[in-house]
Parts: C-alpha cells; structure tokens; sequence
C-alpha cells in the first residue's frame, strides 16, 4: 500500500526536522509504507529525543540495546537489515557503529536518504544481498524487520537468516527485535489491538492487525505473527545459535502512560551467531 508523494518535502527548521523523522521513524520504522508528507503535515514536534522514534511502548525496544551490544557485540562494522526510514541505522551511529542501513523498499531508501543526507544507505532489491562482503560485520540488526517477512513456513526466514549470516565475520553477531505475539492481543502505549479479537487465534504466519495510537494517522496495520517457538525454529534450521534472550518490561519511573508495557513484554531481542 504504498502512496507516492506529490509534493516536496516542506523546509522546516532544525527542530521541526527532528520531529518529523521522529515521526517518521515511528510511523514507517513500525509499520513501513504510508506518505512522509502526509506526515510531515500532520505531525507537531512533542519532545527532542538524543534517540528520535524511540519513545513510549518503543523505548522498550531500545532501553537496553546499548547494554546488550556492549555484552555481546565486538568490533564496530554494522548492517542494519530493514531499516526504513532509519531509526535503527541512526539509533547504531549514535552508539559508535559504524552502519549502512538496507532495506528492500525503494520508497524508504529514498525517504531515509532525505532525512539523513550523510548516512550509508543502500537498496536490496529482492532480497539480494550479494552488494555486501561476506564474513565482514560485528554486527546484524534488524529492529522489527521479521515482522514483516511473511510465509506461512519457515522457508522465507530461514532463507534471509543464512543470508545474513554469511555476512557476519568470526565473532559476529545477529541481533533481532521482534514482536512478541502478546503485543497483538494487549493494549500499549503506543499501540491498540482491541478492535482485532481475531489476532487471539493467530497462529505464525497469520497476518494480525494494530493501529498504532501515538500518531495522527488511526488506520491499522498489518504484520505476520511469529511466536517463540516458531523463532527458535528457524533459528535452528539457518543454523544460528541463540546466545540471549531479552524481554524489556517497563520499570515504572518512565515519563510515559503505561498500558501492559509493566507486566507484559511488547518486544523480544534475540542475540544469535552462526554455529
Ligand atoms: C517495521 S520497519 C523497521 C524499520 C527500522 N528497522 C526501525 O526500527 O525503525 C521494517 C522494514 O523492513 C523492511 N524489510 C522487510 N522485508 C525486508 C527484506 N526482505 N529485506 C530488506 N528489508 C526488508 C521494510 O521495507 C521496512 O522498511
């Protein structure tokens, strides 16, 4: 569903800028494909964030991303697998790594090289990713991009899997957020699924929907549902070893209205190298 703009990209100051990609980065980072400039009209600047996008439930996603790379992670040469409009890439660079940013969609390359003139971005058309050197990252990341990648058996993740990991050098490592299978069925901060009982029978691979409350725009969106289970099993079968496992709850002290963000993990990140 993708709609094309039709118009520039308005100028705005410093500041509205960094508003819209925060914007952006939630609106496409989440969900992937509606207009910019539809955003960019829509949207009024909130907050400046040192890490744009990752407010309310999607602070959760983050919080603990520097600890966990700085655990696992050695070395500072990074791909960020699906990376939208860049809010990982950017979230990556801030940390010091060194990251090119890909994605399969035409659309987001062009909008996160509009956003971020400076960045690394490149374009994997039909999922090819033989424009990188094998056995090169530290680091493979991908921030919600399994969510997106449908099929109703494991062939399509576990294809992309042994991909990715041929990129990784010795010591490399694969680190993946997801959603967790409770996100579909729980209120967020960020998120509603009340209107969608069906998603309490979804099984992986079904399609399931949310609607994203935290900006203007109140129409779902669709992802593929994948439980943990159905995670380790692909895991297994592209030959990846599950070195972690991290499910985020909110501690209560952050400045956000929490829904079931403190009982209830929306995210898991898995840290995964090649066996
Ligand atoms: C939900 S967005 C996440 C964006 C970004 N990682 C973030 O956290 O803001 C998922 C992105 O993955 C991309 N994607 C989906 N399948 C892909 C594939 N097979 N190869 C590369 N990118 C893919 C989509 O185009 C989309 O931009």
């Amino acid at each position: 569903m993708e709609r094309r703009a039709s118009s520039p990209v308005p100028q705005k100051s410093p500041a509205d800028v960094t508003d819209a990609e925060v914007r952006c980065a939630v609106y496409f980072g989440r969900k992937g494909t509606r207009d910019l400039h539809q955003l960019l009209r829509r949207q009024r600047p909130r907050r400046s964030l040192r890490h744009p996008g990752v407010q309310n439930t999607y602070h959760l996603a983050y919080r603990d991303i520097p600890a966990i790379l700085s655990e696992h992670v050695r070395g500072r040469k990074s791909l960020d697998f699906g990376c939208g409009t860049g809010r990982s890439t950017r979230f990556l660079r801030q940390l010091g790594f060194e990251v090119t940013g890909v994605d399969i969609a035409e659309d987001m390359i062009r909008k996160t090289r509009e956003l971020d003139p400076a960045g690394d971005y490149r374009l994997t058309p039909g999922d090819d990713l033989s424009q990188f050197p094998p056995a090169a990252y530290d680091l493979v990341f991908a921030a919600f991009t399994f969510d997106n990648i449908g099929g109703k058996n494991n062939d399509n993740k576990v294809r992309i899997l042994r991909d990715l990991a041929r990129l990784l050098n010795r010591d490399g490592k694969l680190v993946l957020i997801v959603s967790r299978p409770e996100i579909y069925t729980h209120e967020w901060a960020s998120f509603s699924t009340k209107d969608f009982p069906e998603n309490q029978a979804a099984k992986s691979g079904d399609k399931v929907r949310i609607i994203v409350t935290d900006h203007a725009d109140p129409r779902p969106v669709e992802d593929i549902l994948w439980t943990d289970e159905s995670y380790r099993e692909v895991f297994k079968e592209a030959r990846l070893r599950l070195l972690g496992k991290y499910e985020p709850l909110a501690r209560g002290d952050e400045p956000y209205g929490w829904g079931s963000e403190r009982t209830i993990a929306p995210w898991a990140i898995y840290v995964l190298n090649v066996v």
